[in-house]
């Protein structure tokens, strides 16, 4: 399941995380990426260790925290910090799948388990060419390039890559969830319905039977599909 998430970030954020970038070091992006991924990765990132990515992670996980759609699409046990990175033209990230499992950074060692990976945009389409997102989905190829401040979310499992950027600089922030549902087609079902329900509470009050008998079958579907 692949679901676009509009304006995760306010204006302000953004211009913010933009200016903060602007100023921040860039290295290469083979350091975070697996032996496959790393060959067919070119592209910048700022270090995961600097103040500018602990900061701008940090207003990434904030918008995170009070977006309900993510909260939905997602349901995150554990997110890795956000990480930021740009590709110039002729950069590129070719068909790779994500790692699995990532070492979560400052506590010793604990790991998790990436089942979706999400992108958020911090580059206006119309500022460069190239640069789409392509994920191989259950219904096929969709290729994505959305406004500043969107972002996508799919399963860690799927192929994917970047088109090369032909002009311009695309930055973005990408990073990896643990869901509580690991399974992809058990998750979007729990979707699904929490927007039936949403839409059903729009048409008849909250103390209506349907609306109950629905809200208790969302929450005994995550009570037996999440794990903690
Ligand atoms: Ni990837």
């Amino acid at each position: 399941m692949l679901v676009h998430i509009p304006n995760v970030l306010t204006a302000e954020e953004l211009a913010h995380c933009r200016r903060a970038l602007q100023a921040s070091p860039w290295v290469d992006g083979r350091l975070t990426a697996g032996d496959q991924a790393a060959k067919s990765k070119n592209n910048l990132q700022i270090p995961v260790d600097s103040d500018e990515s602990r900061e701008l992670g940090e207003i990434v996980l904030n918008a995170l925290a009070r977006n309900p759609t993510f909260n939905s699409a997602v349901l995150p046990l554990r997110v890795l910090p956000p990480m930021f990175n740009r590709y110039d033209v002729g950069m590129t990230f070719g068909a790779h799948v994500d790692n699995a499992i990532r070492t979560v950074p400052g506590t010793g060692g604990m790991r998790m388990r990436a089942d979706i990976s999400s992108t958020l945009f911090l580059t206006d389409p119309q500022d460069y060419d190239g640069g789409e997102l392509v994920v191989e989905d259950t219904y096929g190829m969709q290729s994505v390039k959305l406004p500043a401040g969107d972002m996508v979310v799919y399963p860690s499992s799927s192929l994917h890559r970047v088109e090369p950027i032909t002009r311009g600089s695309r930055w973005g922030s990408f990073f990896w969830s643990q869901s509580m549902v690991k399974d992809d087609g058990l998750r979007a079902m729990l979707y699904d319905l929490d927007i039936a329900i949403i839409e059903t509470r729009r048409q008849l009050d909250d103390d209506n039977p349907a609306v109950l008998g629905l809200v208790n079958h969302y929450h005994n579907l995550l009570r037996r599909w999440a794990e903690l």
